[in-house]
């Protein structure tokens, strides 16, 4: 009780001093602003002055018209407020205006939902102690819209909706604002707010009945709830949420008591109904290691760079969901998913987890990935943080990096991805960063990730990142992982109680650990929405990895428009790289071993023992492309005589072969070949038949020394369970390729920052020396570093190409403070349906130490004829540094050119921007 006593009296005074001054704030109410017409630019002074004394939890302005190319006001308002901002949009009208409905946020936003094109929204705000669900459209919506919205949030909460049909929710009050069960009485008056007319509403809370469990009271917030727990729970009970066992039991034995069988288990403490923690490995699907548990089965998704590649977070966020689906389904409550490792070198074995080499692009597509799996009350985490770009050693070696380079790298693609995600777990990483190990570094966890970022949620170690149980508790580590089996010892057991007892460990820090483990807990659901064992809904999964499959496929080459597969192409070959039976996936711990299809579609390639099996998913491509053309003869030869290859290509209309790279966990690619002389037999093919089509399924760039020689190339990565009818949708043209690449397709090993490392791949002839420079390249990493150095890669970052063209004019810039909109008018110039990705890049002034980055993007689908104007808004920090020094995000003044692209290295439109000096807030 202690723990909330404070805080609450302390926002009572904050609050009642307000209420002095308006008389609207009540501790003991919710209250709700709306203003009923939009305000103009002129308006947002008074605003300012006015809105922080009213002291409105949130305030609602409907009608909102958000011109293309200017900052909205509101959003100007919110910032100097410190509110949280939210605009839900209605159709966009031709000229690239919208309409929609604003929700200032005075009290923090913890939770929304997916998407703000939708026309609807919901948000989960809480203040100190309560928690509120508040939901709201931009144009008058169906009942049965509002009812799926409500039921998709599944908040258990007071709940407050906004501009929503009456009634549509058992449960709900009818009013203009209707509210829910939580509330038990409503208060009503009309107000001017700076002239504007508007209403406050007051929503009490119903009575916090007393119960023998007041934490499940869902009127409380999560520190709240959590607060109340803590304080009943022993000091063994603390120490028992403070380490995980290895859900998959010690050398082979049995399971431990209560896990289902996975990654990781913390028993719960039923005497006060703490459910134990579930976490399963889900780097790219819900895993089910060695099919521990039968029965089980999910959706093995497209690798990360196929997601990134589609440069679309709405898909990210349904794989997300769809992950964190199968994972309640299952009886999860943790995923470790989230990878946003930036890729700095192809060679990297677990490349195939993360999301591409640029942080902007990175932080955005795996915030969205963690925002689905959150959705479905399943905590996410986010790894591994930070720096763990290469395996080779892993637990042993040291990079070196920067300040500033890190922070504009690798830390800015964890720190977007965290505003855009919020997970409730960050798991550290095995290597060291400037010589301490990412467990023990104080500066990752707590200045950076706990206190510059106020990182509400829990810290926990990767399986065998633990060396220290006071040293790494003091930095920040919240919780030990599978130490029983991974570690020299579970330090957070024993060692840590020890420490506590002596007064080394401050038992408050003890009592941080457990409370972020609860209330994270609380926040997704863990407590009130436990996850049920049930099946997995095979088809949804499904539709959600074919779609990335066919937004994430990356078409590199297309000469003489070979593709889409013309109907006079009758006789068509398939050859190599398995394609009659499946596609390959990456190995390691975020294997998906067991689908609704069954398992390995190829066994006993080798390594069969870990980090392999190397799997093929039961996705075959011939079988698929059979059924998209019925009309044609479709061959297969298995590849591994070349001759029989190139004759079976010679008495074909199209040859298309399929090569494959395997990579893993744990171990990094030797070079950028393809293995097993598939150069070779693409070579072949390619000179018995020039119309050769080239699939690549890598873990990403590889070298194509045959690339002249092939007129058409389409990287479809570790395209998952529906890989192969994805592909073969792409190929006959029932999809239109729109992925464009997220990382840098260098040549070769040359044009990397490292071009030789010894050590790389299994039984390497000379040993590592424990030690990755990336000072380097430092925050220049793949497409910046190209630039730096005026490399030519084979393809650049964003490269892709569609079916269909499109063309752009009319780019206009507007800068106010250190917000940046662009506006551009899009055109389908072709005859085909198909989307494009407007990307928008900054060129820094001569002289800055990166000349290139990302700072926005918008993927856009037109019709064939159809234009639109588009509007993207520009991520501050990408036109900033961070200024080490001072430990803040600068923006240098001066002339910048802000470039609308097709590639990171293709300019279409160009303005040049005056930016002033200045300090992000
Ligand atoms: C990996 C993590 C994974 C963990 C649990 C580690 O080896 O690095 O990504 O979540 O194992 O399986």
């Amino acid at each position: 009780m202690k723990t909330i006593t404070k805080p609450r009296l302390l926002a009572s005074a904050i609050l009642l001093s307000l209420a002095s001054q308006a008389s609207a704030a009540d501790p003991a109410a919710f209250s709700l602003l709306q203003l009923q017409r939009a305000p103009s630019a002129s308006d947002v002074p008074g605003l300012a002055s006015q809105l922080p004394v009213l002291g409105a939890d949130v305030i609602s302005v409907p009608g909102v018209a958000r011109a293309a190319d200017q900052v909205d006001p509101l959003q100007t308002l919110a910032d100097q407020l410190g509110y949280g901002y939210r605009f839900i949009a209605a159709a966009p009208e031709p000229d690239g205006s919208t309409r929609g409905q604003v929700l200032l946020s005075r009290v923090p936003v913890q939770l929304e939902s997916g998407t703000e094109q939708a026309g609807q929204a919901y948000l989960r705000v809480a203040d100190d102690r309560h928690v509120v669900a508040v939901y709201a459209a931009a144009e008058n919506p169906s009942q049965e819209a509002v009812a799926e919205l409500v039921k998709a949030s599944r908040l258990a909460a007071p709940a407050v909706a906004i501009g929503l049909p009456a009634a549509a929710v058992a449960g709900w009050q009818q009013e203009n604002a209707v509210a829910s069960d939580g509330f038990s009485a409503r208060s009503s008056r009309k107000v001017k707010v700076a002239g504007l007319p508007a209403t406050l509403q007051q929503f009490t809370y119903a009575g916090e009945a007393e119960q023998e469990r007041p934490w499940m009271d869902t009127s409380l917030n999560a520190d709240a709830r959590a607060g109340l727990l803590l304080a009943q729970m022993t000091e063994d009970e603390k120490f028992q949420m403070l380490h995980s066992y290895f859900g998959l039991g010690k050398d082979g034995g049995p399971l431990p008591e209560g896990a289902v069988g996975s990654a990781g288990f913390v028993p719960g403490v039923p005497r006060l109904g703490i459910p134990s923690q579930q976490s399963a490995d889900a780097g790219v699907g819900v895993t089910n290691p060695g099919g521990i548990r039968p029965g089980d089965f999910a959706t093995a998704m497209p690798s990360g760079p196929s997601t990134t590649a589609t440069w679309n977070p709405e898909l990210a966020f349904a794989g997300g969901a769809t992950m964190g689906r199968e994972a309640w389904q299952q009886r999860f409550n943790i995923l470790l998913s989230g990878s946003v490792n930036l890729q700095r070198d192809p060679r990297n074995g677990r490349n195939f987890e993360y999301a591409g080499e640029d942080p902007l692009l990175a932080g955005v597509m795996v915030g969205a990935v963690i925002r689905g799996v959150q959705s479905e009350h399943v905590i996410s985490s986010m790894k591994h943080f930070a720096l763990n770009d290469m395996e080779t050693r892993r637990n042993f070696h040291d990079v070196r990096i920067g300040e500033q380079a890190m922070r504009e790298s690798d830390l800015l693609a964890f720190e977007i991805a965290i505003e855009a995600g919020r997970p409730g777990v960050a798991m550290c990483s095995y290597n060291k960063i400037n010589g301490t190990y990412g467990c023990e570094n104080g500066y990752l966890m707590n200045e950076v990730l706990k206190q510059e970022w106020k990182f509400p949620g829990f810290v926990m170690s990767d399986w065998g990142g633990v060396h220290s149980g006071s040293k790494a508790a003091l930095a920040g580590l919240d919780q030990q992982s599978a130490g029983e089996v991974f570690d020299a010892a579970v330090f957070f057991d024993e060692p840590l109680k020890m420490a506590v007892a002596a007064g080394v460990v401050p038992m408050a820090r003890r009592d941080d650990m457990v409370l972020r483990i609860l209330r994270t807990m609380i926040l997704h659901g863990n407590f009130d929405n436990p996850p049920q064992h049930q099946p997995i809904d095979v088809d949804a999964g499904y539709a959600s990895a074919q779609r990335t499959v066919e937004e994430g496929s990356v078409l590199l080459r297309n000469e003489g428009n070979v593709l889409p597969l013309d109907p006079s192409v009758k006789r068509i070959v398939i050859i190599g790289g398995h394609a009659d039976k499946g596609v390959i996936g990456g190995g390691g711990s975020s294997m998906v071993g067991v689908t609704a299809k069954g398992t390995n579609a190829v066994p006993g390639v080798m390594p069969t023992t870990w980090p392999g099996p190397v799997i093929f998913h039961p996705s075959s491509p011939l079988e698929a492309l059979r059924a998209a053309r019925p009309d044609a003869q479709i061959d297969f030869v298995s590849g591994t005589d070349r001759a029989a290859a190139a004759r079976a290509a010679a008495a074909a209309d199209v040859a298309i072969v399929f090569a494959t790279q395997w990579a893993a966990e744990s171990v990094d690619l030797p070079d950028m070949q393809l293995p097993d002389q598939q150069d070779a037999l693409i070579a072949a093919v390619a000179q018995a038949n020039a119309k050769t089509v080239v699939v690549l399924e890598t873990n990403g760039p590889v070298r194509t020394p045959w690339l002249n020689q092939v007129p058409a190339l389409l990287q479809a990565w570790y395209p998952g369970i529906r890989g192969g009818e994805g592909i073969a949708a792409l190929l006959t043209g029932q999809a239109n390729p729109s992925g464009r690449l997220p990382v840098t397709w260098v040549t070769d090993e040359s044009q990397l920052p490292r071009p030789h490392i010894d050590g790389l791949g299994f039984n390497p002839k000379k040993a590592f020396n424990d030690v990755f420079d990336f000072d380097i390249e430092g925050a220049n990493v793949g497409y910046k570093w190209a630039e730096a150095n005026r490399l030519k890669p084979t393809f650049a970052f964003g490269h892709g190409l569609s079916y269909t063209r499109f063309e752009y004019q009319n780019l206009t810039v507007n800068v106010d403070g250190g917000r940046l909109v662009a506006s551009v008018d899009i055109r389908n110039a072709g005859a085909r349906a198909g989307a494009d990705v407007a990307q928008l890049y900054l060129k820094l002034p001569a002289g800055s130490q990166t000349p290139i980055r990302l700072i926005g993007f918008d993927k856009v689908t037109l019709q064939p004829g159809e234009q639109r104007r588009i509007r993207i808004e520009a991520e501050p920090k990408t036109l900033a540094s961070f200024d080490a020094q001072v430990r803040q995000w600068t923006i240098a003044a001066g002339t910048y050119q802000v470039q609308l692209s097709r590639n990171a290295a293709e300019p279409l439109q160009t303005v040049d921007v005056q930016l002033t000096g200045q300090v992000l807030r």
